[in-house]
């Protein structure tokens, strides 16, 4: 079995879907790797490394994709403008693609269908259930990870003042006080960096498991109004609220958010848009040179104000929108990637070979296009298919 490796296209995109260690560990379980030339560079991983692992170092992206049974990739096929060819276009029948390919956003729905056309196998990372035997494998909640953990630097670094309490000897300076809303993967870990720089932190989430897990990383608990009966939906996982509950919800946050430094924003119910949970005139009331960093942009924000893909100073209020910040800690995000498709393809490979048990939790809802056809069902629900 061949495994490619192409460098990234994307715009800014530094992250690479292999590291010298898992090409070491691919290679151990005899799989021939192909690692485009330069493909890791810019999260300081380089092809010297990856050569001493054992992997074949390729310098044109078509004969990696051309060789490749499978495809391992950070981002969805694009558009190649060296080559001036679709990634897709550089792909086979029968061959398989593992990355994020979030095929039920709109943007990606011709190239889902692109993908299917090709005969291309493609699964999606978006798609790996949170359940325990999945962990191992799951790239979005690594992705969080490192999104809770550089969101909240980003903040302290747009700062105008100092996160932890300081005596000097001109006088006492106050520590920041930090609220968390949405205390999932991101929020948490957003959490644990604001403790350790000394912040004094605050978490509001609707879940009860949430609210707990934040008080064990010494959070003070800002009620958020919502019972847990309506809260909290089948799995345990956090219900879409009808607005009169993120109204109340936003009531319950006016009297507190007037008193934060930094609101961080990671407020998100799987697959939907994110809830508006801070208005403009939310925003008005906050302290001058306060910062909000707003994670789940992609889903919308859940600031009514945030600008996606930028930071952006409103109303004396810094208000971060930025896309993909797992992207601006390379090495680890890399790193941790690396590793979720070390395991997943360990799954999936059977006697050198990827096997695709159709009946199986996690291959069901991972597979998007099989046999020329979309098979996943939130994109063809999406699609109206
Ligand atoms: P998660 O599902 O683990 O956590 C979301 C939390 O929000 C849950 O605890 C849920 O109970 C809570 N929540 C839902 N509705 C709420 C409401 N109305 N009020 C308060 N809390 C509510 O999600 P995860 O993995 O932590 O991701 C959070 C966000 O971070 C997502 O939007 C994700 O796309 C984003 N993200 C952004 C990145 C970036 O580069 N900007 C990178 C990685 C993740």
């Amino acid at each position: 079995m061949i495994i490619g490796i192409p460098k990234e296209i994307m715009q800014g995109e530094a992250r690479v879907a292999a590291t010298p260690e898992t090409v070491k560990k691919f290679c151990k379980d005899g799989i021939t790797i192909l690692v485009e030339s330069g493909a890791g560079e810019k999260s300081h991983y380089y092809d010297d490394q990856y050569r001493n692992m054992g992997a074949e170092m390729v310098y044109d992206p078509e004969e990696l994709y051309r060789r490749s049974d499978l495809i391992l990739k950070v981002k969805e096929p694009q558009y190649n403008e060296s080559k001036d060819k679709h990634e897709i276009d550089m792909m086979h029948e029968g061959q398989y693609l593992i990355t994020f390919i979030h095929p039920a956003s709109p943007g990606n729905h011709s190239m889902v269908k692109k993908l299917a056309a090709a005969g291309v196998i493609g699964l999606t990372l978006d798609g790996i259930p949170r359940i325990s035997r999945a962990q191992n494998m799951d790239a979005l909640t690594s992705m969080s990870t490192c999104a809770g953990y550089k969101g909240m630097i980003m903040a302290a670094n747009d700062l105008s003042f100092f996160m932890p309490q300081m005596f000097t000897a001109v006088g006492m300076l106050k520590p920041a006080n930090v609220l968390v809303i949405g205390v999932g993967v991101a929020g948490l870990q957003a959490l644990a960096t604001a403790k350790r720089l000394g912040a004094v932190t605050y978490a509001m989430d609707i879940r009860p498991d949430a609210v707990e897990q934040a008080k064990s990383l010494g959070a003070k608990v800002i009620d958020s109004g919502v019972p847990a009966e309506i809260a909290v939906g089948e799995g345990g996982y956090a219900n879409k609220l009808p607005d009169e509950w993120i109204q109340k919800e936003r009531e319950h946050l006016k009297g507190v958010i007037k008193d934060m430094d930094i609101v961080f924003l990671s407020a998100l119910v799987p697959g939907k848009v994110a809830p508006i949970l801070i208005t403009e005139d939310m925003v008005k009331d906050m302290k001058n040179g306060s910062v909000i960093v707003d994670v789940s942009i992609d889903q919308g924000g859940n600031c009514e104000i945030t600008t996606p893909g930028k930071k952006e100073v409103k109303h004396n209020v810094t208000i971060g929108g930025i896309k993909n910040i797992p992207g601006l800690i390379p090495t680890s995000s890399t790193w941790m990637f690396a590793q979720n498709m070390y395991n997943l393809v360990n799954y999936l490979v059977k006697d050198g070979k990827i096997e695709l048990d159709l009946n199986d939790e996690i291959i069901k809802s991972i597979l998007v296009t099989n046999n020329k056809e979309i098979v996943h069902a939130g994109a063809k629900e999406a699609m109206g298919l």
